[in-house]
Order: structure tokens, then C-alpha cells, then sequence
């Protein structure tokens, strides 16, 4: 058991451990570390509440939890592939939400607040906002997970009125939260708190049901932001500072993110809330329906030629990098020509794959230098200069028709502009189209070459030619 000053100490390092964690992933060189200030600031905080006055029994209570919540995240973890990892973030922030609404109802049911007066009244606003922002997170996060495992259709549901709809529940649970504050007070509650509750989670799942495929990743970040609210407002109702802090850190970082997206994407934010942008996540052409007429095939030893005859090359890794884990002979090839004196660079779109930095993961993952890795705003204007493009995998990501068809999908967002350098080399399967399910006009350019295959596959010949 320790005293209440060592839990406060702890609870700040922790703190200060969160913080430099949430630095030190904002660069790849660091976020190793960053990840590890994280995990001993949330080995200290457990420690620290469990060893607190306030838990003073049950303990094989928590010591089962603690087990069977770890077992459960050990195997997911360790299960769970790259490319589902949007999936599994999903399903987690469903379980803060549902934290929230169990500590919520716990901390009512318990009435053991003591409070009187306006401290019960502040006290009951933090427990139904608490309630409220965590039954949302939790409807919309297991409508995420449902999305993007290909469990419930990308496309969205736009419901007639659906705006109305969204405001008579805002009004609804606003009237609600009044009508509770009054009945608890005096002695009761119960009621209006649980119509909120089916009225919050009727929202989370409308709200992420009017959300297209091509906007989730969007929408992850959001609801990432949102279990932080949630987790700050139950640090409230519990009076247990560093909850609040740490809700309020992944709160604003995820809305942070969430901005971040939608910049890449070209998104206003309150339009991707509203929901009915983007289409489904599957492959049927949109645009693709239109004859483009004839792509021009090449194979890997004429890759590996025109590779070793450039001086500039620009890689491009998308999606199919992931699925194919090419990443590794990637490097390979990399090496083997720098070896050369060729200069080699990555370009690397924000939302290239299909989470946050995926393409980063996998490039550290293969230990490819961090100085020939650019972002897209750094390399855009270098593709004149560039004589041959890689696209790995990647369609969207390298759509002209993004700045071109004003009808198109994912018109407005920023691309990476391969088409004005020398060749782009397109390694792809099948003429199947990306996330956003519209076809490539990239792919019938003069100077764009098709080497179909599996990723891997491929580029491993490409690099036994070499
Ligand atoms: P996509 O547009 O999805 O294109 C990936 C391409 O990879 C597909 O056209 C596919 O064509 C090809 N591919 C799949 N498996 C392959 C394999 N084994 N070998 C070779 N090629 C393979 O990917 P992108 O260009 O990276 O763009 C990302 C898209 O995902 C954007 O629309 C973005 O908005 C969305 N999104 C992003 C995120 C984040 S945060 N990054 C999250 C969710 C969604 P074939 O089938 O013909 O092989």
C-alpha cells in the first residue's frame, strides 16, 4: 500500500512519460523509444492505483482482469496483421467507450459521491458526459470495425433528413441530461440516463454508418480522439487526475490527427462528420467504366534494365507493399543500386496504405535509411527531375484524376505527381482500382509501364536481374 503524495508522484511521471511518448512518436527515429515511455508510463500507473488507499481489497479481482485483458491484447497483438491494424485500433477504442459507460453507471449506482448541492450537480454532468461521449465512441467504433474488416459495407448510408435526425438526438440527449440532473437530486436518474444512452449509441452508429469507405481512415482517428474524451471525462467523474490528463492528451492529439487527414485528403472535417462522402471499399471502377484504352505491359528484366540505365529513381510504396510484404527486397533493390551511384528516394503519400504511417513501419521495418525517405510535400515538385517512378502497390495515392475529375471520389486530394517524371513503373496484380474503387488514368499514360504480378514476387526477379 503506499500513501496518497507517492501515488501523485507516480501519477506525474507517468504523465511526463505520456507526453515524451506522444514526442517521440512523431518521428520514426524515436518512436521506438516513444512507444517504450508509453509503456513504462503505463506500467507505473496501474501499479500505482492498484497499490493506492482507494484499492484496498479484491485484489485477485484485478489480478484476474489484469490477466485475462492482458492474455487477450498479447494475442491480438500478436496476431493481428499490419494491414488489419486500423481494424484492431477500432475495436479498441470500442472498449474505452464501454469502460466509460460502465464506470459511469458504476459511479451513479454507487451514489457513493457525497456530494451535495452543485458539487452533486457538477458531479452528475461529468457522469452523464462521460456516459454519453462513451456510448457514442463505443456504437461508432464497433461500426468502424465492421467497416473496415469488410464486415458491413463501405458505402454510405444517407438516410433522408439524417442531418435532422443527428440534431433531434443532439436535442434529445441534451433534454435528457437536463431531466437526469433533476431526478438526481432527488434520489432517481435512472431513467433518463438510460434513454441517453440508447440515444448516444443510436448516434455513434448513424454517425459512422453515413461515412463512406474512402473517409474511414478519417473517422478512425476521430473516434480515437473521442475515447480519450471519454477516458478524460471518467477521469473526472473519478476525480483521478492523471486520467484526466491522459484522456485529454490522446483527445487532442487524435483530433490533431484527424485534421492532419483531412488536409491530406482534401476533407473539411465537418463534411466528413456529416457523413455521405466516399464509396465503397471495394474494387468496382467508377471512372474505370470509361475506355481508356491500352495499358503498356513490361516485365521484370526489362524493370531491372531500365532501373540500372536511370540516375534518378523515386519509389513509390503503397497498399500492395503491405499485402505483399515486399518492403524487404525493396531495400534490396535499393542497396544494389545506390551501389550503382544511382540515387534512390521514397516518396511517401500521408495516407499511403491503410493506417497512419504505414509505409514508414515498413520502410524502418526493412531498415531503409530515414534521409531517402520524403514526404510527399517535400518530393512533389522533384518528379521532372525523376527518370523512373516505382509505384508499388499503390493506386490512389498516384491518381491524376484526383486533380483532374472534379466528380471523382477523392477529387481534390493531394497526390503524388509521378506522371510528369520519365516512366512510372505500375507493379500491381490485376487492373483492379484501390481504396477509393475508381480506376487509374495513370495507368494508360505513354510514358507508364504495367508489371503485373504479385508485388514480392516480381521485384525479386526484378532483383535477381540486377
Ligand atoms: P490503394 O489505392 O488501396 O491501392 C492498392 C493497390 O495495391 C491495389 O490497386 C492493388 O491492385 C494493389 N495490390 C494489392 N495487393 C498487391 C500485391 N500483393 N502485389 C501487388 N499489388 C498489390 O492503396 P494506396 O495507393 O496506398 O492508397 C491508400 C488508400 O487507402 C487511399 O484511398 C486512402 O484514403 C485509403 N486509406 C488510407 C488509410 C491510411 S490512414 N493510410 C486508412 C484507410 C484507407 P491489384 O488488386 O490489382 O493487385
Amino acid at each position: 500500500m503506499i500513501n496518497e503524495g507517492m501515488v501523485n508522484v507516480s501519477y506525474i511521471i507517468a504523465t511526463i512519460l505520456f507526453i515524451l511518448a506522444l514526442g517521440g512518436l512523431s518521428n520514426q527515429e524515436t518512436a521506438r523509444r516513444g512507444n517504450w515511455y508509453g509503456i513504462i508510463g503505463m506500467a507505473i500507473a496501474l501499479i500505482a492505483t492498484i497499490l493506492s488507499e482507494n484499492v484496498s481489497a479484491n485484489f485477485e479481482y484485478l489480478i484476474v482482469a489484469l490477466l485475462v485483458g492482458g492474455t487477450v491484447g498479447i494475442i491480438l497483438a500478436r496476431r493481428v496483421q499490419m494491414t488489419q491494424m486500423p481494424e484492431l485500433v477500432a475495436i479498441l477504442h470500442s472498449l474505452v467507450g464501454l469502460a466509460a459507460v460502465a464506470v459511469g453507471y458504476a459511479n451513479f449506482m454507487g451514489h457513493g459521491s457525497g456530494f451535495i448541492g452543485i458539487e452533486l450537480t457538477i458531479h452528475d454532468i461529468e457522469t452523464y458526459i462521460g456516459i454519453l461521449i462513451g456510448a457514442v465512441t463505443f456504437s461508432g467504433s464497433v461500426i468502424a470495425f465492421g467497416k473496415l474488416s469488410g464486415r458491413i459495407g463501405g458505402k454510405p448510408l444517407t438516410l433522408p433528413a439524417r442531418h435532422w435526425l443527428n440534431l433531434g438526438l443532439l436535442i434529445g440527449a441534451i433534454w435528457f441530461g437536463r431531466e437526469f440532473v433533476i431526478q438526481s437530486a432527488a434520489g432517481g436518474g435512472m431513467e433518463p440516463l438510460m434513454i441517453m444512452t440508447v440515444i448516444a449509441l443510436l448516434f455513434g452508429m448513424h454517425m459512422v454508418m453515413a461515412i463512406g469507405g474512402a473517409d474511414m481512415p478519417v473517422v478512425v482517428s476521430m473516434l480515437n480522439s473521442y475515447s480519450g474524451w471519454a477516458a478524460s471525462a471518467t477521469g473526472f467523474m473519478l476525480g483521478n487526475d492523471l486520467l484526466i490528463v491522459t484522456g485529454a492528451l490522446v483527445g487532442s492529439s487524435g483530433a490533431i490527427l484527424s485534421y492532419i487527414m483531412c488536409r491530406a485528403m482534401n476533407r473539411k472535417f465537418i463534411a466528413v462528420i456529416a457523413g455521405g462522402f466516399g464509396t465503397g471499399g471495394g474494387s468496382s471502377a467508377s471512372s474505370g467504366d470509361v475506355d481508356q484504352g491500352e495499358v503498356a505491359p513490361i516485365d521484370a528484366q526489362e524493370t531491372a534494365a531500365m532501373l540500372a540505365a536511370a540516375k534518378e529513381v523515386m519509389i513509390i510504396p503503397g497498399y500492395g507493399m503491405a499485402v505483399a510484404q515486399a518492403q524487404h527486397t525493396v531495400f534490396e533493390i535499393t542497396k544494389t543500386l545506390r551501389a550503382r551511384k544511382i540515387n534512390v528516394r521514397f516518396g511517401i503519400h500521408p495516407v499511403a496504405g491503410r493506417m497512419p504511417g504505414h509505409m514508414n513501419v515498413l520502410l524502418a521495418e526493412a531498415k531503409v535509411p530515414y534521409d531517402i525517405v520524403f514526404e510527399m510535400d517535400e518530393i512533389n515538385e522533384d518528379f521532372p527531375k525523376v527518370d523512373v517512378s516505382v509505384v508499388i502497390g499503390a493506386n490512389d495515392i498516384v491518381n491524376p484524376s484526383a486533380l483532374t475529375d472534379p466528380d471523382s471520389p477523392i477529387a481534390g486530394m493531394p497526390v503524388l505527381e509521378c506522371w510528369k517524371g520519365g516512366t512510372s513503373i505500375v507493379l500491381k496484380r490485376s487492373m483492379a482500382t484501390g481504396y477509393a474503387g475508381v480506376q487509374n488514368p495513370l495507368f494508360f499514360e505513354d510514358n507508364s509501364r504495367m508489371l503485373f504480378g504479385d508485388a514480392k514476387e516480381t521485384l525479386d526477379e526484378v532483383l535477381k536481374a540486377l
